[in-house]
């Protein structure tokens, strides 16, 4: 086979057979393609497209390029959860003990990557003694005892696409849904859950800006699931604002913390919940997904979830000390409160703006090497359909250093729109997609 073959057939609109598929992902991750005829390859896909079949079979090669994940040591149905990122997203942190609490185990492995804040693990590691270092047999020992556990992302997990995803950067060939949702789900994949959930973000701090794009690559991701025989499930859920309140990460566990005790803020505790209900549905734990939501809110208000919370952190050798008591959590040394110039209704807060913002301060990674302030960030003390009052408080940011927070909140500033009339659009899931189809809300 020869890779010139392979670039000329998808040039002229020809169909990728299985075999080659394989031999480019093999050999690439091998180092024996260049990176030309790969990018090549690459483009005669973003412009040609790839079928059904092609992306299964792109997905499946790239999952096999390296280690996948045996979870079947592990009792039960075994669902993982994956959202497409986006801003104050902590869903894991509140998720996890939830679906614990009701008896679905969650067996996590998470990241920490590039972003506005750091990934879950950064966040955990705002509770001093939190490891996510453990070898697979005790991360299974302590998802079979305690239902939970988080474990860093040791494994050499799907190289082919850390390869990929590097070349596709730089050759301006991201955005292509097949591309994007085998290369999402290729990582999953090889993590080894039996059902899959995906929170398919769409808005302003999200990858995928339209709600349109993002059912788009909701259909392809559950198409992959479930012709990979996972039973898979997509929700397109609302990332024009930020979730929550806080951004930030020791912030966003103190948010987590209070939902888990029944007092987060509205729009994080009812997507934990919606996501949570769903999770327990493809857990075959319930039988719908009104059945799931009584049992999540249940585990809520009964102390059960905060209950898991607490094993789980200690668990993984942290302090749960700063769990009964979130003042201990990393503190900044000064707070600015951001007021509102204007009277009206907050139409909009541009979600990438207040991410962008919590980076300036130092809460995210510009470059994989830098280090993370835990204890910086931005809550909200409004968010879109409030009505505020001129030199009423918007946000609240939480800094170490004058210089950033002058820049922070300089970029702040412009996240608002603010407006007489309140045109907010505050849906939290804009629709639900299965093996069945799309079903918009
Ligand atoms: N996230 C991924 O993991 N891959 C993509 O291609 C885009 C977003």
């Amino acid at each position: 086979m020869r890779m010139y073959d392979l670039i000329l057939k998808k040039r002229d609109g020809g169909v990728l057979t299985k075999e080659e598929i394989s031999y480019f992902i093999s050999e690439y991750t091998k180092g024996n393609v260049p990176d030309y005829q790969a990018a090549a390859l690459l483009m005669t896909i973003y412009f040609q497209k790839m079928n059904e079949e092609e992306t299964v079979n792109l997905t499946e090669a790239m999952m096999n390029s390296g280690e996948t994940i045996d979870l079947s040591a592990i009792e039960g149905v075994k669902v993982d959860k994956h959202s497409t990122g986006g801003v104050g997203d902590k869903t894991t942190i509140a998720l996890g003990p939830i679906i614990a609490a009701c008896g679905v185990p969650l067996a996590k492995m998470s990241g920490r990557g590039l972003g506005h804040t750091g990934g879950t693990i950064d966040k955990l590691e705002s509770i001093p003694g939190f490891n996510v270092n453990m070898t697979i047999d005790k991360f299974i020992n302590n998802v079979n005892n305690f239902k939970i556990a988080v474990a860093g992302q040791t494994a050499n997990l799907a190289p082919a696409d850390k390869l990929i995803y590097a070349l596709r950067d730089v050759t301006a060939t991201v955005d292509n849904i097949s591309l994007i949702a085998s290369s999402i789900m290729c990582k999953k994949l090889a993590s080894g859950a039996d059902s899959i959930l995906l929170d398919v973000k769409t808005g302003s701090g999200a990858f995928m800006k339209d709600t349109d794009g993002a059912f788009d690559l909701a259909v392809e991701m559950v198409k992959i699931g479930n012709n990979m025989n996972r039973n898979t499930i997509a929700l397109v859920t609302n990332m024009d604002q930020p979730l929550g309140n806080a951004v930030g990460n020791s912030l966003e566990i103190k948010e987590a913390i209070e939902t888990l005790k029944g007092n987060g803020p509205e729009d994080f505790r009812e997507l934990c919940i919606t996501l949570a209900s769903y999770m327990l549905l493809l857990a075959k734990n319930v039988n719908s997904v009104d059945q799931g939501r009584k049992k999540a809110e249940e585990v809520i208000s009964n102390g059960k979830a905060f209950k898991v919370l607490k094993t789980f952190v200690t668990e993984q050798g942290g302090d749960v000390n700063y769990i009964q008591n979130i003042d201990l959590l990393p503190k900044s040394k000064k707070i600015y409160e951001l007021k509102s110039k204007e009277t009206g209704y907050i139409n909009k807060i541009a979600a990438e703006t207040v991410g962008l913002s919590a980076l300036a301060l130092g809460a995210g990674r510009e470059t994989k090497d830098s280090t993370i302030d835990l204890s910086v960030g931005i809550v909200l003390n409004k968010k879109a359909g409030d009505y505020v009052q001129k030199d009423e408080t918007l946000a609240y940011i939480h800094y170490n250093d004058d210089a950033k927070k002058k820049n922070a909140v300089n970029k702040l500033k412009t996240a608002y729109m603010i407006n007489e009339k309140n045109e907010a659009n505050t849906q939290l899931v804009f629709g639900i997609v299965t093996a069945d189809g799309i079903k918009r809300l």
